[in-house]
C-alpha cells in the first residue's frame, strides 16, 4: 500500500500571522538558528521526506507600515540556512526556494548540486518566478515581467539547469594514479546553450549528484506553473480549499505528465495543511481562537491587500467584503480567496481571519482521528500524494502534530514507522533521472 508523503514548510514563528505573539512562540527564529535546528529535529522524529522553505528576494515591509507586525521580513537567507541545517540532520530531504526571475541557472545548479553531494542526496530546490513584484527592484530593474513572460525564462531556466545536472557521468571520476587520469574525458557533458534568455556553455563544475539530480519542485498553480510540473518537477506544491479543488488539480496535473512521456507517479502533488490538533475539539478550537485574536486588524488587512491584489488598508474590517475582480497577476490564489468570501457572504475580517491563519491553505482543527480521518479521505480519493504541513505556530502546533497526528497516521497504515533509502527521492519513491546523455545514446543504439 503506497504511503503517504509528508513535507515540512517552515516560517520563523510560524505561518499564523500572529504566531509570535503567542506566549509560547520562539519569537526570536527570525535570528535565531537553534530554532530551525528544533524544527528539523522534530520533523525528523516524525520520520518527514522534507524540510522546505520558501524565499522572496524583498522585506516586503516598504510598502505599508502595518507589516512592522511581520515576523518574517527579515530573516534567515533560506539556502544559506539549509546548507547549516544539512550538519544537523541525518534523513531529511533539504529544500528550498530559488527564483528563476532573479537567479543564473548555472549558480542555482552548482549551488544545488553541492547541496546534493553535501547531504548524501537530500537536497530540493523550488522553482519560483517569484510572486512579489518588488523583489524587481533589488535586481536592478524598473518593474517585474509580466507572468507569461516570466513562465518562458522559467522554462529555459530549468532545461538549463537540468542539462548542466547531468554535466558529468556517475563514473565519471575514475582518479586512475597510474595513468593520471582524474575524470574520463568522454563522461563530460559540455552543454552548449544558446537559448532566447540564456547562454551557458557549461559543463558544471559540480560531479553528479547521489540522487541522479537534486528534486526540482513547483508551486504554481496557474496554467503555466502546472504545465512546468508536468514537464520537469518532481513534486508539485498545492493550496487547495477543499477536497473537490484538490481532486481536479490532482487530476489535471497528473494527465499532464503522459504528454511529456513520463508516468503519474512521478510527480507527487503536496498540497497545504495547516492542523490544530488537540485530545478534544474544544480544546483544539480554543488553542486556533487563541491564535486568531492576536491578529492586529491593521496587519490583517495589509496581508490581505497584498495577497488579493487590491488595496483594502484603513477600511472597517467589520463590513462586507467588496465584490472585486480577481487580479491574476499576483498568483491563482487571489480568484479562489475573492470568491471565497463572496460565497460565504465574509466580512473583510473573517476574510482575513481564515486567510492569515493557514495563507489560503487547507484548515484542520480537530483531534487526531478527525485530523486523520480528512488526510486519509483525500490520500485515499485521489486528491493528494501527501501534505505540506503548514504550522501555524513553532514550536507547539508542530509538536502537536507530530506527537498526535503521525501515530495515528502510522496505526492505519498510511505513514512510514522508519525512514527506508538514503536520498530524498527515495523517500519519495522517485526514480532517479536518466541523463539525458544516457538516453540519449540508448535511444541510438535501439
Ligand atoms: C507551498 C507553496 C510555496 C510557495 N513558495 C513560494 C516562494 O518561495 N516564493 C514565491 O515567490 N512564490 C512561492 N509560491 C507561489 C507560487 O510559486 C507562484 O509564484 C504563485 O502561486 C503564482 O503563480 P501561479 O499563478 O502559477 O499560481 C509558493 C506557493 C505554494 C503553494
Amino acid at each position: 500500500m503506497p504511503e503517504m508523503k509528508l513535507g515540512l514548510f517552515i516560517r520563523p514563528t510560524g505561518h499564523h500571522i500572529a504566531s509570535w505573539r503567542h506566549p509560547n512562540a520562539h519569537d526570536d527564529a527570525n535570528v535565531n538558528f537553534d530554532r530551525f535546528i528544533n524544527m528539523a529535529e522534530t520533523a525528523e522524529r516524525g520520520l518527514f521526506d522534507m524540510l522546505f522553505s520558501a524565499d522572496t528576494n524583498t522585506a516586503w515591509t516598504t510598502v505599508d507600515s502595518a507589516l512592522n507586525r511581520q515576523h518574517y521580513s527579515a530573516w534567515l537567507e533560506p539556502y544559506t540556512l539549509m546548507t547549516a541545517l544539512a550538519a544537523h540532520t541525518q534523513h531529511i530531504g533539504l529544500v528550498c526556494t530559488r527564483s528563476t526571475s532573479f537567479d543564473e541557472p548555472y549558480t542555482v545548479a552548482r549551488m544545488f548540486a553541492t547541496l546534493d553531494l553535501i547531504t548524501g542526496g537530500r537536497g530540493g530546490v523550488n522553482i519560483v518566478t517569484t510572486g512579489n513584484g518588488r523583489s524587481a527592484l533589488n535586481y536592478s530593474q524598473d518593474e517585474h515581467l509580466a507572468k507569461p513572460e516570466r513562465y518562458e525564462i522559467a522554462d529555459e531556466f530549468v532545461d538549463v539547469l537540468r542539462g548542466l545536472w547531468d554535466s558529468w557521468d556517475p563514473d565519471a571520476f575514475v582518479r586512475d594514479r597510474e595513468t593520471s587520469t582524474f575524470f574520463e574525458w568522454d563522461k563530460m557533458h559540455v552543454l552548449n546553450h544558446k537559448g532566447k534568455h540564456f547562454q551557458v556553455e557549461g559543463p558544471l563544475n559540480v560531479p553528479r549528484s547521489p540522487q541522479g539530480q537534486p528534486v526540482l519542485v513547483q508551486a504554481g498553480a496557474s496554467e503555466q506553473g502546472r504545465e512546468l510540473a508536468a514537464k520537469a518537477a518532481d513534486v508539485i506544491f498545492g493550496a487547495s480549499q477543499s477536497i473537490e479543488i484538490a481532486q481536479e488539480f490532482y487530476a489535471d496535473v497528473k494527465s499532464r505528465l503522459a504528454r511529456h512521456g513520463r508516468q503519474p507517479d512521478h510527480l507527487k502533488v503536496l498540497p497545504g495543511l495547516s492542523v490544530t490538533v488537540a485530545e478534544t475539539v474544544e480544546e483544539a478550537q480554543a488553542k486556533f481562537d487563541e491564535l486568531q485574536d492576536l491578529i492586529h486588524p491593521d496587519h490583517g488587512l495589509a496581508f490581505l491587500s497584498r495577497r488579493i491584489g487590491h488595496d483594502l488598508t484603513g477600511m472597517d474590517p467589520d463590513i462586507p467584503m467588496p465584490d472585486l475582480p480577481a487580479v491574476d497577476d499576483v498568483g491563482t490564489r487571489s480568484g479562489q480567496m475573492l470568491e471565497l468570501a463572496k460565497r460565504e457572504n465574509w466580512t473583510l475580517r473573517q476574510l482575513y481571519q481564515h486567510f492569515a491563519a493557514a495563507r489560503g491553505h487547507m484548515l484542520l482543527i480537530g483531534t487526531p482521528s478527525m485530523v486523520a480521518d480528512t488526510m486519509q479521505e483525500w490520500f485515499e480519493n485521489g486528491a493528494c500524494d501527501g501534505f505540506n504541513i503548514i504550522p501555524s505556530m513553532f514550536p507547539d502546533e508542530f509538536e502537536s502534530f507530530v506527537d498526535l497526528v503521525v501515530p495515528e497516521l502510522q496505526r492505519r497504515g498510511l505513514y512510514r514507522t522508519a525512514y527506508e533509502g538514503n536520498t530524498l527521492r527515495d523517500r519519495l519513491s522517485l526514480p532517479e533521472p536518466m541523463s539525458r546523455y544516457a538516453a540519449a545514446s540508448a535511444s541510438a543504439a535501439e
